[in-house]
């Protein structure tokens, strides 16, 4: 069975255009089969990039699990004077989001395996609508692992269908240390915003 999180997705390839529409700006972006969201723009990823605060001008920012790019190319085209490292193990997602960013005139978005990222990169924000579907004990590894190298004054949105374990999530979050909030709730959807560990 084939998964959105697979590394080298086994489907092939079909590409397509979708358009994503936000108040600041228009983006028309490809994406593909074997990519989550391949038949257009999730309604929780555009939530997120509707609901949350504007991204630091500058700084490090981190899109966890960029698919085909719609949050990273958001953030680089909203904050171009930041580095936006965009990381998905899935490799069709990251090379739709080089292209993407590239086709987009955006050139601060680096897509790249979560292993690239350099060591000493802290981040002043983190965006992600998260892969909940690689299990309980994966993604909350996966979000601590990086959650942990947010600034100290950095902070964190995730979009979470409460279906999927939204109002969980933020309770195990708080419980390991992460101030978190739920920052919107519409059409089952939750924003959360979710603090540096003190
Ligand atoms: C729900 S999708 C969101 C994709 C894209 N940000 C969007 O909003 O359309 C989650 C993404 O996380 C990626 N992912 C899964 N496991 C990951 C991991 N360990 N590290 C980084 N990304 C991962 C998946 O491949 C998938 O592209």
């Amino acid at each position: 069975m084939s998964h959105y999180f697979d590394v080298d997705p086994s489907v092939v390839s079909d590409p397509r255009r979708v358009r994503l529409v936000l108040p600041d700006l228009v983006l028309d972006l490809t994406t593909d089969r074997g990519v989550f969201a391949r038949d257009g723009v999730d309604p929780g990823t555009k939530l997120l990039l509707m609901e949350a605060p504007l991204p630091p001008a500058q700084g490090h920012l981190l899109d966890l699990g960029c698919g085909y790019g719609p949050v990273a190319v958001t953030l680089g085209r909203r904050s171009p004077g930041a580095t936006v490292w965009a990381v998905d193990v899935n490799r069709r997602a990251l090379t739709l989001t080089a292209a993407n960013a590239e086709a987009a005139g955006v050139g601060n978005v680096r897509a790249v395996a979560p292993e690239a990222v350099p060591d000493d990169v802290v981040f002043a924000g983190l965006w992600s609508n998260p892969p909940v579907r690689v299990g309980k004990v994966a993604l909350q590894s996966l979000l601590q692992r990086w959650l942990d190298r947010l600034a100290p004054e950095g902070h964190a949105w995730l979009v979470v269908h409460k279906h999927l374990g939204a109002d969980s999530l933020a309770r195990w979050l708080g419980s390991q240390g992460f101030p978190t909030e739920r920052l919107r709730s519409r059409m089952g959807y939750r924003i959360l915003q979710v603090d540096a560990r003190a």
